[in-house]
């Protein structure tokens, strides 16, 4: 939790930005894995957390703009919730921490709710994405859960994306926290990995690295030689001496703020020829693409930049052909590089997309693009000072969209599938880093984990 002051001048911004009405903001309750007592680990509502700090299970809040009052609810532990938790400080203790003193039971909330609506006041809340907390909305309000997102408040969530988007120092701070463990999860990956080990075997490796810091994945970790397949969580498959595997993988250690880091790594220590073409490729777009990022640049534009880079790339080793910036117009890049450059990053790995990714990444009124590929470009906007966001290029080789590529002439004058098709084992490649904008510049985050092929091969020796 930082100190009470930066919750208050938060709760105070966004007050100014609301105007009036009553903010509702409800924390996140403990779920159920597979019985009520065996819960998952607790994550909290990263808004919550932005405003109220509170990190425990079962919280609410109400900032009531037209008043100038704010208000915690919470259930205190009785002494046989104490004999199975331990002690916990009280809902008031918690509150006056983050500089609020009006706190209630939970029961309250309703009372004071249902006052609120017959008074035909506004009250405004973000689109919840936990089923619980939509159950409990609708109670409050008496909406059906299937449709309560639907009267979530534009105003309110466009004020948290505006506060959120522009990340503080001591933000930045604790991505950077996360990062550097996120540079022992990836030395470590390196030096272990061997031929004949199972992919669930290095993972688990990485995330006691995380468990033992005291933190938590800041998403399920993705590991895998079928790196072709962008989210694989599948960790079964044993690894062979021509093997590269993907890592992506993330880290939460304070205040829950997420690293968000992917290097491709080889199983035997030593990249081959054709993979070290491949891997040279994804590494000159990654750092291209860090080096243009500035505040008033768009990401858009950084994203498609890249793609004419990995274009010229394969073009060069004679994957693709034809014209690269027709081929990117066309979309045919993405056969290869089928997602977006990179998306914003903070307390959330996808930072803030529950409130809406379009609503997060892209300018008001900017029409997404409805192409393979583009379409999935997360963030496209402008750049701004104290955005922190991820820069992630790579190239699959998906055997099944390059059948139904080759199959359906899609792209044909910019793909020479002949030549793909020797590829069709290759798996994928894709180098992650976390980058924050600053007055005219950028900052890659954390301490710099190897990323070159010597670097990188190197650390696998070591
Ligand atoms: N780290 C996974 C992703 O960015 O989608
Ligand atoms: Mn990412």
């Amino acid at each position: 939790m930082y100190d009470k002051n930066i919750y208050i001048k938060r709760r105070e911004q966004l007050k100014k930005k609301v105007k009036s009405g009553l903010l509702l903001v409800l924390g996140n309750v403990d779920s159920p894995m597979n019985y009520t007592d065996n819960i998952y680990p607790f994550r909290q509502d990263s808004s919550f957390l932005y405003y109220f700090g509170i990190e425990h299970p079962g919280f609410a809040a109400i900032i009531d703009i037209d008043e100038n009052k704010e208000m915690i609810f919470g259930d205190d532990l009785s002494v046989d919730d104490i004999v199975w938790t331990g002690p916990q400080k009280t809902t008031a203790q918690l509150a006056k921490s983050v500089g609020i003193n009006n706190t209630a039971p939970t029961s309250k909330l309703d009372t004071i709710i249902k006052a609120a609506i017959s008074s035909d006041r506004r009250i405004h809340f973000l689109p919840q994405y936990r089923a619980e907390n939509k159950i409990t909305l609708s109670q409050l309000l008496g909406i059906s859960p299937q449709i309560v997102n639907s009267y979530s408040s534009h105003s309110l969530i466009t004020a948290v994306i505006s506060q959120r988007s522009i990340k503080s120092k001591e933000e930045v701070d604790d991505i950077e926290k996360a990062v550097n463990v996120s540079y022992n999860m990836y030395t470590l990956a390196m030096r272990v990995a061997k031929p004949g080990m199972y992919e669930r075997e290095v993972a688990g490796l990485v995330e006691g690295i995380v468990l033992a810091a005291g933190g938590r994945l800041s998403f399920p970790t993705i590991l895998s030689i079928h790196g072709e397949t962008l989210h694989n969580h599948y960790h079964t498959n044993k690894m062979k001496s021509d093997d590269i595997f993907v890592m992506d993988s993330g880290a939460e250690v304070s205040n829950s703020y997420a690293s968000d880091i992917t290097r491709t790594i080889p199983v035997s220590g030593k990249f081959t020829s054709m993979q070290k073409d491949i891997y040279q490729i994804v590494l000159n777009t990654q750092t291209s693409s860090i080096k243009a990022i500035k505040p008033g640049v768009s990401y858009k534009k950084i994203h498609l930049k890249a793609a004419k880079t990995i274009t010229q790339g394969l073009k060069d080793l004679g994957l693709m052909k034809g014209n690269v910036n027709d081929a990117v117009a066309n979309g045919a890049h993405a056969m290869f590089f089928p997602h977006g450059l990179g998306h914003m990053m903070g307390l959330d790995v996808h930072d803030m997309e529950n409130l809406g990714e379009t609503l997060v990444g892209y300018e008001k009124n900017a029409k997404r693009s409805s192409q393979f590929g583009l379409a999935y470009l997360r963030l496209a906007r402008e750049l701004k000072p104290g955005f922190v966001l991820t820069v992630e290029p790579g190239i699959y080789f998906i055997p099944q969209l390059i059948d139904k590529w080759q199959n359906e002439k899609i792209n044909s004058r910019f793909i020479n599938f002949k030549k793909v098709n020797e590829y069709r084992k290759f798996g994928g490649i894709r180098i992650e880093d976390n980058i924050l904008v600053t007055r005219n510049s950028h900052k890659v985050l954390g301490k710099p984990i190897p990323k070159t092929i010597k670097e990188v091969e190197e650390h696998c020796n070591m």
